[in-house]
């Protein structure tokens, strides 16, 4: 991978291209490569393909970035990333790729007429779509935001990829690892996601906009709020956070403490996702009603994190990186951390933040009650997070780490 780009000015062209286009972390993730890309000394012409519509495209278009929208047929947009995992569903993507004809010559013809230097895929349906019909002269960036070797799919494809000499980014070492297994010469980087730490900040604590979000009483300035912020993902663990809040509330039965569940189902596929009712039934079972409150999804999350005194991450299953960390260690929040996958390499545990082993409830109810008894602990783990978060996550970094992976000489990297 030696061709070097173009840098004059107006000259190199990079396109993104972004399967899905609700929130979710990896949609996220790209809003920030757009904007680093943007800040590069000699910035690149941009533009962004969603294969959807949604919320990501305003979010686009407010960084001052082109967007076309191209979305997906119907067959292949119903079929979950989770259902390209199995052997059936990699027949509909198959069967439903061929009945979209016209979708294909339209994609193919929007990749041909920009004619990119730099083609960035964000999602296993884009680097199958759009890496097949990159031209040599594109370096083809795929962006590796999960473990590729438990999808079936990807398996086969990222190999078959990295043998076309496809650059890839990794979101952390643990990913990169776990890619490195399925393509032994694979040529990957790791680029951890970088936030702005202007926009997830220590502000004004605003318990009461929680409370009423979730159509609970007041609190009260002296409760104390967890908060997990998370996609309806089953691995995200839920159940495992509502089961720790009774456990901590059965050892603590006098304290003022609130539970908040924030985020919704993104995926039109069901199956994989936890569902509000679900969760409601859950939460009354353990006789916790009033006290655990469901919010639906936040455009305004650094809000969010404000607004809570700890945030919980829950993951049952290895997270790759797991943004939430770094957005609420940003905003001088304490963090709960599963250790599990990438996670475990955004802190230092017991300094600035805690973690707790992966899908133990009671250990995650005994972190809960370190925090929820000392004000001093949430401060400490606050201040030393936020100094971490802006030392190595802060979204400054980023235009010159992308000039480097997406192969720019422009002398940022
Ligand atoms: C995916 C991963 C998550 C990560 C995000 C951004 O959503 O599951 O861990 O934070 O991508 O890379």
């Amino acid at each position: 991978m030696s061709r070097s780009l173009p840098t004059e000015s107006g000259k190199s062209r990079i396109l993104f291209v972004s399967p899905a286009a609700h929130l979710g972390g990896a949609e996220r993730c790209l809003l920030d490569f757009v904007w680093a890309v943007r800040a590069l000394p000699d910035p690149p012409r941009v533009r962004v393909l969603s294969l959807a519509q949604g919320p990501l495209v305003a979010e686009l278009e407010a960084l001052g970035s082109e967007v076309r929208v191209l979305p997906l047929p119907a067959p292949l947009a119903n079929l979950g990333e989770a259902g390209l995992g199995r052997a059936s569903g990699t027949l509909r993507l198959l069967l439903g790729a061929a009945a979209s004809t016209a979708f294909l010559a339209r994609l193919a013809r929007e990749v041909r007429t920009f004619s990119p230097h730099v083609l960035h895929t964000n999602g296993m349906k884009a680097h199958l779509l759009a890496g097949a019909l990159a031209s040599r002269g594109a370096r083809h960036v795929v962006h590796l935001h999960d473990f590729a070797s438990s999808r079936r799919l990807a398996t086969a494809v990222l190999p078959w990829l990295a043998r076309r000499g496809t650059r890839f980014v990794a979101n952390s070492r643990a990913v990169a690892q776990d890619f490195r297994a399925l393509a032994p010469h694979g040529d990957v980087k790791v680029v951890y996601n970088a936030i702005d730490t202007d926009r997830f900040c220590p502000g004004a604590f605003e318990p009461d906009w929680l409370a009423q979000r979730a159509g609970l009483a007041p609190s009260g300035d002296s409760c104390v709020s967890f908060g997990l912020v998370a996609t309806y993902a089953k691995w995200k663990g839920h159940h495992l956070f509502i089961e720790a809040a009774q456990r901590l509330l059965a050892g603590h039965p006098h304290a003022s403490a609130r539970f908040y569940v924030i985020g919704g189902p993104i995926y039109a596929t069901g199956g994989s996702q936890v569902s509000a009712g679900e969760l409601l039934d859950h939460i009354e079972r353990l006789g916790l009603r009033g006290r655990v409150g469901l919010i639906p999804f936040q455009l305004d999350v650094a809000r969010v994190y404000r607004a809570l005194n700890v945030l919980v991450h829950a993951s049952t299953a290895p997270e790759p990186f797991g943004r939430t960390i770094v957005e609420a260690m940003a905003s001088e929040r304490p963090v709960l951390v599963a250790r599990t996958g990438g996670a475990r390499e955004l802190f230092q545990d017991g300094e600035t933040a805690l973690g707790f082993e992966s899908g133990d409830a009671s250990e995650l109810a005994a972190k809960m009650a370190e925090v929820l008894t000392s004000a001093d602990l949430r401060r400490r783990l606050g201040a030393r997070a936020r100094e971490h978060a802006v030392e190595s996550f802060s979204r400054t970094r980023l235009p010159g780490q992308l000039a480097g992976a997406f192969g720019w000489s422009s002398g940022t990297s």
